[in-house]
């Protein structure tokens, strides 16, 4: 037999385990929407408020948010792509050849992950452009603007080190080039000016650091996989922490031109 009250004690359940989730009702007022971000371990990272202009395409082009979203695109395929590569000279490019012609997916996961970096290059550098332009890098901006040089160095970086892990002739010259910059850095590089107050030789400067070596081999692969898919991403992650939450502390968005 049909329960008249069947419809009522379903909207009472639902509401409960709601409740039991979200800590306030759905009712869609101001101050509910407000209560509901605000205390959702997820939500609060965003502001509950923001002002109207900061929600205008026309303002931000939305690069950075875009650049963002091609990170984690970034991270989801890279992990994906590491299920399948090995950074060992012997082994990387056949795995990478592997990973066009035979593992299922596997041209559109490699695809989807260069192509990604060449997006987000270029993503970041419209949202840099876009932050000169409105002059949002003015106080109390300023140390935000310092984070994103930082974020835009290490987004070149991730570019580069990526670059020589398929051990392909354009990696290995990308990076020998590269590699030869180093030597060339003052202070740092033994070939570069004022090496000589620091003791700089071919077997102590920074070129050697980058690549475990005096030659691009065995080390250089295997440091540049580990700056790529750790130590980098886990930089560049604190760093956008920093960013986005100083984007709110100064007070969201900069004003209207
Ligand atoms: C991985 C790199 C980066 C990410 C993911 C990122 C992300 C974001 C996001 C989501 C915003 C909110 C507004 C918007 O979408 O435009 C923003 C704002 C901002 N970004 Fe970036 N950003 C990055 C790199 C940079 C760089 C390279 C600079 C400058 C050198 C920079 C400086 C700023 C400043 C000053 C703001 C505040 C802008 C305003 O209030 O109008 N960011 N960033």
């Amino acid at each position: 037999m049909k329960d008249p009250n069947l419809k009522d004690k379903i909207k009472e359940t639902v509401e409960d385990i709601w409740g039991s989730v979200f800590r306030h009702g759905y009712k869609d007022t101001p101050r509910n929407r407000i209560l509901q971000i605000i205390s959702n371990v997820w939500l609060h990272l965003h502001p509950a408020r923001v002002r109207e202009h900061g929600t205008k395409l026309r303002f931000t082009w939305c690069m950075g948010g875009i650049t963002f979203f091609v990170f984690l695109v970034e991270v989801v395929t890279g992990i994906l792509l590491m299920f399948y590569y090995t950074p060992d000279v012997n082994k990387a490019f056949a795995d990478t050849m592997d990973l066009m012609y035979t593992v299922p997916f596997g041209r559109l996961m490699r695809n989807v992950h260069r192509w990604g970096a060449h997006a987000m290059v270029i993503t970041v550098s419209i949202h840099m452009f876009r932050v000169f332009l409105t002059g949002s890098y003015k106080p109390p901006r300023r140390f935000n603007w310092v984070i994103g040089v930082f974020l835009l160095l290490l987004t070149f970086l991730l570019s580069f080190t990526g670059y020589l892990l398929p051990w392909d002739q354009l990696g290995y010259w990308a990076i020998t080039v590269g590699m030869n910059m180093g030597r060339a850095t003052p202070l740092f590089g033994h070939e570069g000016p004022f090496s000589q107050f620091l003791g700089m030789t071919a077997n102590n400067d920074i070129r050697f650091s980058l690549v475990g070596g005096t030659t691009i081999a065995a080390p250089a692969l295997l440091r540049a996989y580990v700056w790529h898919c750790i130590a980098i991403p886990v930089i560049a992650t604190a760093l956008m922490i920093v960013h986005f939450w100083r984007i709110r502390k100064d007070g969201g968005i900069s004003g209207r031109l």
